[in-house]
């Protein structure tokens, strides 16, 4: 029985940005989602994800049956329902039903890149179980096409990254991984969530009524391309001093909020080197720089902060066993 399993992510620098184009660098992490597909004769699609609030999801397994559910169900049902519409459109295989078991790591929707793992995981154990076997690059590919469905708008960058793993960097219309460097990151979260599909649009909307607002998108494309220097020369000072101007920048474009900015503080009090949201914002995570592992009690001892936990970078990107 085909078993895949895909890394969340942190975004270091360039999340929204990268939707104009701009680089980013996001960084995979050791929290994963699991998903085992075995074929069934039952003629039906059966899934069961306990941790993304799916108990018992069954349809009939035909090609308008999964269709007519794909817009109805709660977000993270959709990535699982389109990437198995996409992987059997792709693969023209004759099977008589699906089982799938999800198993997750990361909280939802809380800038950790749930949706870009569901997604890149569902996707290659769908193929597998089709007898296909893709390339990372495909899998990549066809896994930001289930993104880009569900959410209207996507770059490529949580998806690349959760098949790749490590750090990578995005923009201009490629995609590259940088050479691995492990960095002391610690995690405050919320409990809350944050839709990318409505944080998108807003700063869409922001975009288009202020001008201005484009060159803070540029700006932070700049961060990105200095934060790559800072990587490669391993100068945590500057990766920390910029993951502030980065925060501030998005904080400027709406997308940040009190809870968020209450952790970013407590972290930069407690002595991390920088601090700032991660994915798309509204509710959900924090990232910081904490190279003497000490922010977590100053983060929980916060009203915002429901976890705080410290994370390796993942080497690996998509395991497949
Ligand atoms: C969400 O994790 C990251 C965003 O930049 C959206 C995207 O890149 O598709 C907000």
């Amino acid at each position: 029985m085909p078993l895949s399993s895909a890394p969340g992510k942190i975004y270091l620098f360039g999340e929204h940005a990268v939707v104009y184009g701009e680089l980013a660098v996001p960084c995979a992490i050791e929290k994963r989602i699991t998903v085992s597909c075995s074929e069934s004769d039952d003629n039906s699609i059966s899934i069961r994800a306990p941790q993304i609030g799916v108990d018992n999801f069954d349809i009939e397994f035909s090609k308008p049956s999964l269709k007519s559910h794909l817009s109805k169900v709660e977000p993270h049902l959709h990535y699982i329902l389109k990437a198995i519409d996409f992987s059997l459109d792709f693969s023209q295989t004759d099977l008589n039903g699906l089982e799938l078991v999800v198993e997750s790591e990361l909280p939802l929707g809380a800038g950790l890149g749930s949706s870009a793992a569901v997604s890149v995981a569902t996707v290659d154990a769908v193929s597998r179980t089709c007898g296909l076997t893709h390339s990372l690059e495909q899998i990549a590919d066809m896994a930001h096409k289930v993104e880009e469905t569900v959410q209207g708008r996507a770059s490529k960058a949580d998806t690349f990254c959760s098949t790749m793993g490590g750090s990578v960097s995005i923009g201009g219309g490629s995609c590259d991984k940088l050479p691995f460097s492990n960095l002391p990151l610690t995690i405050g979260y919320d409990g809350g969530f944050g839709s990318t599909k409505e944080l998108v649009s807003l700063v869409k909307h922001n975009k288009e009524t202020y001008p201005f607002v484009g060159s803070i998108i540029h700006s932070i494309g700049d961060i990105s391309t200095l934060g790559i220097a800072a990587l490669e020369a391993q100068d945590l000072f500057s990766i920390g001093k910029l993951m502030n101007i980065n925060h501030g920048l998005l904080s400027s474009l709406g997308v940040s909020s009190h809870s968020l900015d209450e952790m970013v503080w407590a972290a930069r009090e407690a002595g991390a080197l920088g601090a700032k949201l991660t994915g798309a914002g509204g509710a959900g995570c924090i990232v910081a720089l904490d190279p003497d592992k000490s922010i977590t009690t100053h983060l929980l001892s916060t009203n915002s902060c429901t976890s705080a936990f410290s994370v390796d970078v993942s080497k690996q990107g998509l395991i497949r066993k």
